[in-house]
């Protein structure tokens, strides 16, 4: 009885696992559990349901924007974190990700991204009831929380490697455990190296198991084996205990690692959006209102079978759009809008109930590779150099993963890459924002990027050089004294960032999926027509160094411009951008 109204779920998963030996049992246990997570979801959370239900779309508003942080760099704890949503509300904030909120690998754990235990709040961030308290609030507030699901490893620190490194013979199959070099050494041929310089190679030896254990990331980060399907059941079990503590979107991590096949690079293959597949109908019976997040740092047009899967069906419902948010910032280092242009055509959506996440930074690395298949290669190496503040550039960034054989990517927040806090800075804060928000998709914020926040100072890095972005908040930029000259310039950042979403909220145009058609994308001037009929808005982004005409503005009435400039102009100025509306 309770397998039948799970078919959708199983019908997905038996082609995965019908051959594995406990197959029988684990398809009752997972049936089991989802009929388990349905009865016990309480009322508010089954409104909500229904609210969302009937409106599929429900995250799409855009007056949806979202912001990313670390609860620990950004308020101390969660207490600290509830403290302030009175200013994230001001802000225009409405969906909140903080990174990883469990325990995570004793000393280092990648940013939390090594997960020690799925079920639990890291004591020093606060507790399980604190989150649900976080949920409760943000609601009230007409706000959403999204949180990370760590789904391809876990920290070596956890029970289950802890159980295979004891001898256990369940939990060394929740592992991929090579125990003969030489097919690690041919799998290894066949895999890109993510971290070549900080944790080269993707496997790691563990002695006490005689035997190399698959560790994509960083040795202390264990592939889970998702050929198990006692693997599938734990981790739907994670995302069930987190969806019934009221959380709206769950960001799944390094998405396209999670199936491994010989012969492939084990990224993004049709197992893994099987997977996927198989946990959204798991939630569409359990915890229906719910959202997955694909992160998935791939070209585009393997992202987009994440959010489109190939059957029709339902996947992800957002994504992150690293292509476009690295489009733009090749226009701003080239003046060269065409990739990002381009970008926005190829990615159209054809559902309403699928959305892209735009950004511009987040906690890790820019990947130029991502623009491959649209500029040059050589082209394409002056980038990190540019970013790194060579030559003529502004920027005071850093190359992060650099070898010879390949382009390395780029780290720094989004004022260092800017070049610092000043006016010239602010003007291209504006210009990057302005565009942003006038793209296909929900935006996300990355902390300290309202207030200028430059690069975490040396002593507050660790080796890998992402730390550089991940800076502590500075609330003596945002609360004063009022009177000081810095905290004057960063509120300057503050307010064009206010200004430009509580902008955005009130234009229906800008919601994430209405029609965007690109108009124009020569001379470093990007025209992008949101909207249909007589709501329309023009993005018109001038990235070059040279003031453009805008060729034709016949049917657009008004003009809003982050600089005040409300008259309408034909001639944008070097490095500006601005809305027009097709009426009042
Ligand atoms: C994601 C995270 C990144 C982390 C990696 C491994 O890409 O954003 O910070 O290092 O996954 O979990």
């Amino acid at each position: 009885m309770i397998e039948l109204a799970c078919d959708a779920v199983l019908a997905r998963l038996e082609p995965l696992y019908r051959d594995h030996r406990n197959w029988p049992a684990e398809r009752a246990a997972i049936a089991r559990l989802i009929e388990q997570a349905r009865t016990e979801r309480n009322a508010d959370l089954r409104a909500l349901d229904r609210i969302r239900l009937a409106n599929p779309d429900w995250f799409n508003a855009a007056s949806m924007v979202g912001y990313s942080l670390y609860v620990d760099r950004f308020a101390g704890n969660l207490t600290g974190l509830m403290d302030r949503l009175d200013w994230l509300g001001h802000l225009g904030v409405r969906m909140l990700h903080p990174l990883p909120m469990t325990p995570g690998q004793a000393g280092d754990s990648d940013g939390g991204f090594a997960v020690a235990d799925y079920c639990a709040v890291a004591p020093a961030l606060g507790t399980i009831d604190e989150v649900g308290e976080l949920t409760r609030k943000l609601h009230a507030r007409g706000m959403v929380l999204a949180v990370d699901c760590v789904l391809n490893h876990c920290a070596r620190d956890h029970p289950w490697a802890q159980a295979a490194l004891g001898g256990d013979p369940d939990k060394r199959e929740y592992f991929h455990v090579i125990e003969d070099r030489a097919i690690v050494d041919r799998r290894e041929a066949e895999l890109i190296d993510i971290f070549p310089e900080t944790a080269p190679g993707n496997f790691t030896w563990e002695p006490e198991l005689n035997a190399s254990v698959w560790t994509s990331f960083y040795p202390f980060q264990w592939d889970l084996n998702w050929s198990n399907p006692a693997v599938f059941r734990e981790m739907l079990a994670v995302l069930l205990f987190w969806a019934n503590l009221g959380i709206d979107a769950f960001r799944l991590d390094s998405a396209p690692f999670l199936w491994k096949r010989e012969g492939t690079n084990c990224r993004n293959l049709p197992e893994t959006h099987q997977i996927v597949a198989g946990l959204r109908a798991a939630l569409d019976i359990a915890a229906p209102g719910t959202i997955l997040i694909a992160e998935a740092i791939e070209r585009t047009a393997d992202v987009l079978g994440y959010l489109e899967p190939a059957d029709g069906g339902r996947a992800c419902q957002m994504a992150y759009h690293n292509g476009l948010m690295a489009g733009i910032w090749y226009a701003l280092a080239r003046q060269d809008v065409r990739p990002a242009a381009r970008l926005v055509a190829d990615s159209a959506l054809g559902r309403r109930d699928i959305a892209w996440l735009t950004y511009l930074r987040c906690h890790d690395d820019i990947i130029w590779s991502a623009l491959g298949p649209l500029v040059e290669a050589d082209e394409l190496a002056r980038i990190p150099a540019f970013f790194a503040g060579e030559g003529e550039s502004f920027a005071r960034g850093a190359r992060f993963q650099v070898q010879a054989a390949a382009l390395p990517n780029t780290v720094g927040t989004m004022a260092s890459l800017l070049g610092g806090a000043d006016s010239a800075a602010l003007a291209r804060y504006a210009l990057m924002m302005t565009t942003l928000l006038a793209l296909p998709g929900v935006p996300m914020l990355y902390m300290g990027d309202e207030i200028a926040l430059e690069n975490a100072r040396a002593d507050q890095a660790f080796a890998d050089a992402r730390w550089l972005n991940r800076p502590w908040m500075d609330w003596n930029l945002v609360d004063g004294p009022q009177n000081d000259r810095n905290f004057a310039a960063r509120n300057r950042f503050f307010e064009v960032t206010r200004s430009l979403l509580a902008l955005r909220a009130g234009l229906p145009m800008l919601d994430a999926t209405a029609p965007a058609h690109v108009l124009g994308d020569a001379d470093g001037l990007l025209l992008l027509e949101r909207g249909e009929g007589t709501q329309r808005l023009l993005l018109a982004a001038n990235f070059a160094t040279m003031p453009r005409d805008i060729p034709d503005l016949s049917g657009w009435e008004t003009m809003v411009a982050i600089t005040g400039e409300t008259r309408m102009t034909t001639i944008l100025p070097a490095g500006t951008a601005v809305w027009y509306l097709s009426h009042e």
